[in-house]
């Protein structure tokens, strides 16, 4: 009797749902679902992503409430898709998954053949039910940045506005398509928080880092699977960019083995993962074997 005066509660309330646009003015909301999910985005970062792809976030809105929201964007022939919260209140109701079908629809609509994302493990089955299939653990890690007493092993230099074509171009042959929008945008944000390596006057690598509520992430990290050691020369980079003991946390693709003995070599410890899925067409594109850290989960 009292599942049943729930459920007839509920069908009142779905009477008034709707899902909606992202607007600017739901940055506000989104940033507090972040927070009470002690995800480590600041206000900015949930700005930047709404900033790539006005188009493909939306709200879910309860009496013109907003009660979630996904994110989306795309690249070309492979879009990704992540951010998505649902208020604690109303969840196990369907709205997460009316939320990514949203943002399937919308990069379905711009051509997108293959769909991108990281699952939090616990989850991911309102992505299967979908048609995601699994395709490797992402493992995240942590660590402290170390005093750099050595000189990294390559030729480094700090990333040029001139540079980043040739830049996006080297990326796209690791991410699978072209994300000029977004390295240019971490670019324009943190110019002193990009380096290159060039060999012979070719790309061999790059890092980008960034500010977080409680350190730095690391990544895009991409580098010629064949010079593990401009790699590791771009990390030492970074933490005598951002100075003695600051937290600095990195998503890694598993099998990337030489990333991973890096950041051990550091003492950096994993303390999570996720899932990397995909739905609709395998990406022929890409080649992990370079990829030594994501951009992060919610855009590959
Ligand atoms: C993930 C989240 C958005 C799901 O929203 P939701 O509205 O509850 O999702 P749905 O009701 O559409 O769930 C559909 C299916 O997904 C799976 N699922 C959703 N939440 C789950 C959970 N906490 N544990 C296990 N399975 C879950 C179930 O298979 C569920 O079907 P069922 O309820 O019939 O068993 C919500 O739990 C949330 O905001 N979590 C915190 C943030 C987060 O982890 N985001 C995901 C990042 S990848």
């Amino acid at each position: 009797m009292l599942f049943i005066a729930k459920k007839e509660l509920w069908d009142a309330i779905m009477e008034h749902f709707c899902i909606r646009p992202f607007k600017h003015e739901d940055i506000d909301f989104a940033y507090k679902l972040n927070v009470m999910e002690q995800w480590d985005d600041t206000r900015n970062d949930i700005k930047r992503v709404f900033d790539y792809e006005p188009n493909g976030c939306f709200i879910a809105e309860i009496n013109g409430k907003p009660v979630g929201h996904v994110f989306s964007i795309s690249y070309g022939r492979l879009g990704w898709t992540g951010l998505l919260i649902v208020k604690a209140e109303y969840r196990r109701r369907g709205i997460g998954t009316l939320l990514t079908k949203t943002a399937m629809n919308y990069l379905l609509s711009c051509k997108v053949e293959t769909i991108k994302l990281e699952a939090v493990s616990a989850i991911a089955d309102l992505y299967r039910k979908l048609g995601f299939v699994d395709e490797y653990d992402s493992l995240r890690f942590t660590g402290a940045s170390e005093e750099i007493t050595s000189l990294p092993n390559c030729s480094l230099n700090p990333l040029k506005r001139e540079g980043i074509t040739q830049l996006a171009e080297f990326d796209a042959e690791y991410f699978g398509a072209n994300r000029t929008k977004v390295l240019h945008r971490l670019y324009q944000e943190n110019p002193q928080l990009c380096f290159v390596s060039r060999m012979d006057s070719r790309i061999a690598g790059y890092i980008m880092f960034r500010k977080t509520k409680s350190g730095y992430r690391v990544g895009p990290w991409v580098c010629n699977p064949e010079s593990p050691q401009v790699a590791r020369g771009l990390l030492m980079e970074c933490m005598e960019t951002t100075g003695q003991n600051v937290k600095l946390y990195v998503g890694v693709p598993a099998m990337i083995k030489a990333a991973a003995k890096i950041l051990q070599d550091f003492d950096f410890k994993q303390y999570s993962k996720s899932i990397r899925m995909y739905f609709g067409e395998k990406l022929e594109t890409e080649r992990v074997d370079g990829v030594f850290a994501i951009g992060g989960p919610e855009k590959g």
